[in-house]
């Protein structure tokens, strides 16, 4: 056989060959690697091409003609193999990704604020509505802020073991866990000042205390809110108007309203404030111990020796201060007999008392 009919052969081959591979394609990368073995540039194709060097410079067009037409020829094959090949992988995916858009929802249950949180929130809303200022301040505390600078003196009972956890990693500097949000009302005049402020200063604290206590009303750790305002002239009357606004804001309704002499270190007069028994309407039960009153916070004008502490000048300023039991107050509202219920967890009881 002559050069020129040996190369015209092989070409027919290949060709079948080829044409018969690109049929046999079950995916697309197979098709591509099949591109590659016959038409790349070290292809089958190619390798058929170093024979055309033997031939005569007539043959050489005639050959060359021949070439092209299988190129073509495999070239449109491989183009239609891709597209039925491409058009099939597509049907295959869609049917893996179809979503069933009559398919029913899964349930995914709603989150429940706890009862405290939302005790918290909404006593703290009912003073920034009257234009209180947010504050916090560390719940580790040192005893500046939590005793000395609040009046309360080395020998003083608030002091001992009993009551307050002192954290023995600090002996150079003792450190407890805050007893009350009253620090903070140091802390938060100390920081309107250094910012050179002047009163007024008006302030609500809300946040987390710790005392060594456990039973059906006593939690050793409970939530306070601190709210006091110092300014020219505040008396006891502003005192009494504002616990007068908030009580019936939280509790929905007007309550009659009392406050009785008492004790604290950092305020003089001091108050406890007492509410008509929201349980009985002042008629007398088991929660108000048949008195018709609740005891539900302390009060008092702030004694001038905490002004001092901070450097605020107690002849021209005055204050009032007052801090309340989160808990006793969620209590109080929804009838909640044991405080401990707020902390073991019991879904049940979140679910009902939460929102
Ligand atoms: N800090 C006091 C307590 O925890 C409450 C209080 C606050 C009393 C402010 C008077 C003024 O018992």
């Amino acid at each position: 056989m002559s050069e020129i009919d040996a190369l015209k052969k092989q070409l027919e081959s290949l060709q079948a060959e080829a044409l018969e591979a690109f049929g046999a394609a079950t995916d697309l990368t197979g098709l591509n690697d099949l591109r590659v073995r016959y038409l790349g540039k070290k292809g089958s194709l190619t390798e058929v091409l170093k024979g055309v060097g033997k031939l005569s410079p007539e043959e050489r067009p005639v050959i060359g003609q021949s070439v092209n037409a299988v190129k073509q020829a495999l070239g449109e094959s491989l183009d239609a193999a891709e597209l039925t090949l491409s058009e099939a992988e597509n049907e295959k995916r869609i049917e893996a990704e179809r979503v069933d858009v009559t398919m029913s929802g899964r349930i995914t249950s709603r989150g429940y604020k706890h009862p405290v949180q939302n005790g918290l929130d909404e006593l703290t809303a009912i003073f920034t509505q009257m234009g209180f200022d947010i504050a916090q301040g560390p719940e580790i505390e040192d005893e500046f802020h939590n005793f000395d600078a609040l009046n309360i003196p080395p020998e003083h009972p608030a002091r001992a073991m009993h009551d307050t956890f002192f954290l023995k990693e600090f002996t150079d500097r003792p450190m407890v866990l805050r007893t009350h949000t009253s620090p903070v009302q140091i802390r938060a005049m100390q920081r309107f000042l250094e910012e050179g402020n002047e009163p007024p200063l008006a302030v609500v604290a809300p946040g987390r205390v710790y005392r060594c206590d456990y039973d059906m009303t006593h939690s050793p750790m409970f939530h306070q809110v601190e709210v006091f305002k110092v300014d020219r002239d505040v008396s006891l009357a502003n005192l009494k108007g504002v616990l007068k606004h908030f009580l019936s804001a939280y509790f929905g309704k007007d309550l009659p309203l009392r406050l009785r002499p008492s004790y604290f270190p950092f305020t003089e007069p001091s108050a406890e404030v007492d509410i008509g028994c929201v349980l009985c309407d002042g008629k007398g039960c088991r929660v108000c111990k048949q008195t018709g009153w609740i005891e539900v916070l302390g009060s008092g004008m702030i004694h001038p020796n905490v002004l001092k502490s901070v450097g605020i000048n107690s002849d021209v300023y005055s204050g009032f201060a007052f801090g309340l039991g989160v808990e006793r107050m969620v209590m109080l509202k929804q009838g909640i007999p044991d405080l401990r219920l707020f902390f073991e967890n019991d879904v049940r009881f979140l679910r009902r008392m939460g929102s």
